[in-house]
């Protein structure tokens, strides 16, 4: 099995498939110093679709497991599929869903799936007049693959200006959404044209600080399940969202098969919008997610990419788990990196809790783990309670060292009760 990327996600992807009875072999393109732990990384970078797929052929891969989206929106699944090796991950059209948010809200808008509404702006628009006639908050967004970071969230009108011009610049031009007030959550939900699976309903944390301040990152830490998702916000947002994208998804002529990512806001009358569709497993939602899977991940993922996940009936676990991301200095406007980790092989598991790390940026440079990215690593605690899941993950995190590093310390605090 060929697993595609180089992050948490990927990690947790990796242990995933390596407590699955029915997967013999892992191998990782690239990779990090956590997956090198449970298989065999290789040199190919996940921008290289030719090296992939060649690597794929040359291990003789039964399946190859897409982490991010890049080489989804590049055209690898159909890659794969001309040559007759199951992939999990959708074929490069239906990964536009994630590729353009203004093709994404055209497909919303035709099958009246909720959504904020939104405004294409251009170098003919009259940006001062509609800042004006739009109250804030502003939401603007590039609509470019930037890794959650070609979005701003803003009262201040010089910030949005200035957003706004710039990416125009940049790209032609930018869109502006209507502002959704609510609560947000992240449901992976695992389809092909045979049927769909929910996994447990996650929460991330996007920005940078505690209390949801400072800017958005690609997410410092998050949680599952997330009790915003009551049953019967999930029943609506199986009738309103997630069924209507199915039955469109599986009668296109090229199905989709892998995960759709479905980004809500949930006001507070319980109405679930989107936000965002991504066309893969969320980073750091899967590091919360997968554990929480009791059934054979590996079959999962094949039968998806085979067409056929409506023959499995996946079982979930009743725990909880959260993770806390820790992040290179200067994270998210730049990253200090180099920097040895220690502590990082620290593990808990005490009762029906354990704790342990995922590697996200980090590569082992003589014989010690050395930062190389952003994102460095998430401390992941699986326990009966979310509180208690948050414990041993503050637990691992506390006992890691890597200097200039930083997180968050209230990762789950809107599921927790109130501190007395
Ligand atoms: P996106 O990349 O589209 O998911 O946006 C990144 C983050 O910006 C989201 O996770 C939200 O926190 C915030 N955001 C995006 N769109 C909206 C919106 N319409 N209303 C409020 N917040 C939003
Ligand atoms: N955690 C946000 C994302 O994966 O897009």
């Amino acid at each position: 099995m060929l697993i595609v990327g180089s992050g948490g996600r990927e990690h947790a992807i990796s242990i995933g498939l390596d407590r699955s009875n029915s997967v013999a072999s892992i191998h990782i393109a690239p990779g990090n110093a956590g997956t090198a732990m449970v298989g065999t990384n290789h040199p190919v970078k996940s921008s290289d679709i030719d090296g992939l797929v060649g690597l794929a052929s040359e291990i003789g891969a039964d399946l190859v497991v897409i982490g991010p989206e890049g080489p989804l929106v590049e055209g690898i699944a159909d890659r794969l599929r001309d040559i007759s090796i199951p992939c999990f991950g959708p074929h490069s059209e239906g990964a536009m869903l994630e590729g353009s948010k203004m093709h994404a809200k055209n497909l919303m808008k035709q099958l009246r799936i909720p959504t904020a509404a939104v405004t294409r702006l251009d170098h003919d628009s009259d940006i001062e007049e509609f800042l004006v006639q739009n109250p804030p908050p502003w939401v603007v967004k590039r609509d470019v693959l930037a890794a959650g970071k070609g979005v701003v969230v803003t009262s201040e009108i010089d910030e949005a200006e200035r957003f706004i011009y710039d990416s125009i610049e940049k790209d032609g031009f930018v869109i502006v959404e209507e502002f959704l007030d609510g609560e947000e959550a992240s449901l992976l939900v695992i389809m092909d044209e045979s049927g769909y699976v929910c996994l447990p309903p996650s929460q991330d944390h996007k920005r940078a600080w505690n209390g949801d301040r400072g800017p958005n990152t690609g997410g410092m830490g998050a949680y599952a399940p997330a009790p915003v998702v009551t049953p019967s916000v999930h029943s609506r947002v199986l009738k309103e969202i997630v069924e209507p994208m199915h039955h469109h998804l599986r009668n296109q002529s090229v199905p989709y098969r892998g995960v759709l990512y479905v980004g809500l806001m949930i006001d507070s009358d319980g109405r679930p919008s989107v936000v965002e569709f991504n066309v893969r497993f969320g980073d750091p939602e899967t590091q919360v997610t997968i554990p929480l899977i009791e059934s054979d991940l590996g079959e999962i993922l094949l039968a998806t990419a085979e067409g056929n996940i409506s023959s499995l009936d996946p079982a979930f676990s009743t725990l909880s788990s959260a993770t806390v991301v820790l992040a290179s200095e200067g994270y998210p406007d730049f990253s200090k990196t180099g920097k040895e980790i220690t502590g990082a092989d620290v593990t808990i598991d005490e009762g029906l809790s354990r704790g342990y790390v995922h590697v996200a940026g980090a590569i082992i440079q003589g014989g010690k783990m050395v930062s190389s990215g952003g994102r460095v690593l998430s401390a992941t605690g699986i326990a009966p309670s979310l509180s208690q899941a948050i414990d041993v993950a503050y637990q691992i995190i506390d006992s890691i060292s890597l200097e200039g590093s930083h997180f968050r310390n209230d990762i789950g605090y809107r599921a927790l009760p109130p501190k007395e």
